[in-house]
């Protein structure tokens, strides 16, 4: 690679980064400015098939995940994360909801994230809606989910980006774990959270 090269991958690299700036990375997790508004209302169903709106979350804790069940590693990676974060926790995890948001309406039908989630912490509320409602959703999580058809097949997969919501009881966004912070981090700084908050 030629000297020009690299310093435009450097200054690629400085300008992506400014992007996500938006959200900053401090001390490995990452710290949401009052400037950016993460979540909002949505209208979705749950594993059973029942209406589940953001009110049904309010007053509560929670963590939020967006993936699909069909993900190969990502998300049953993150979603063993958060199980094991919430056993690290202890009692304190019972005032936690742990809560898994499709962005693959098509395929994730309640009773197949109903299944899915059988292999992961029992409380976790796994939601799915119409193509809209999830478009909806994502838009208020900001969320980046995408297919991609699968070559040679008739299939697809999604990429799409992997964060872990943290909200409090007022609806206020406390933090976004990343994939490279690991359930003990996460099970740390949610203990310390949950200590320091005042409603
Ligand atoms: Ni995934």
């Amino acid at each position: 690679m030629g000297k020009n090269s690299a310093a435009l991958i450097v200054l690629i690299a400085i300008a992506v980064l400014g992007v996500i700036g938006m959200v900053t990375s401090r001390g490995g997790r990452m710290d949401v400015p009052p400037s950016v508004p993460l979540g909002g209302p949505f209208e979705l169903i749950d594993q059973n098939g029942a209406p589940f709106t953001d009110k049904d979350l309010s007053g509560q804790w929670r963590l939020i995940y967006f993936g699909f069940t069909y993900c190969p590693a990502i998300c049953p990676t993150e979603l063993a994360k958060i199980t094991r974060a919430l056993k690290n926790l202890g009692a304190a995890a019972k005032d936690i909801t742990p809560v898994f948001i499709s962005v693959d309406p098509e395929r994730d039908t309640p009773s197949v994230i109903k299944k899915y989630l059988k292999s992961f912490y029992p409380g976790f509320i796994g939601l799915t809606g119409t193509p809209d409602q999830i478009e909806q959703v994502k838009a208020a999580y900001r969320v980046y989910a995408k297919k991609v058809p699968l070559d040679g097949t008739t299939g697809y997969t999604v990429d799409h980006s992997s964060y872990i919501y943290l909200f409090d009881p007022s609806d206020k966004i406390q933090t976004l774990y990343k994939t490279s912070d690991t359930d003990r981090m996460m099970a740390d700084d949610i203990q310390k959270r949950l200590k320091e908050y005042k409603p």
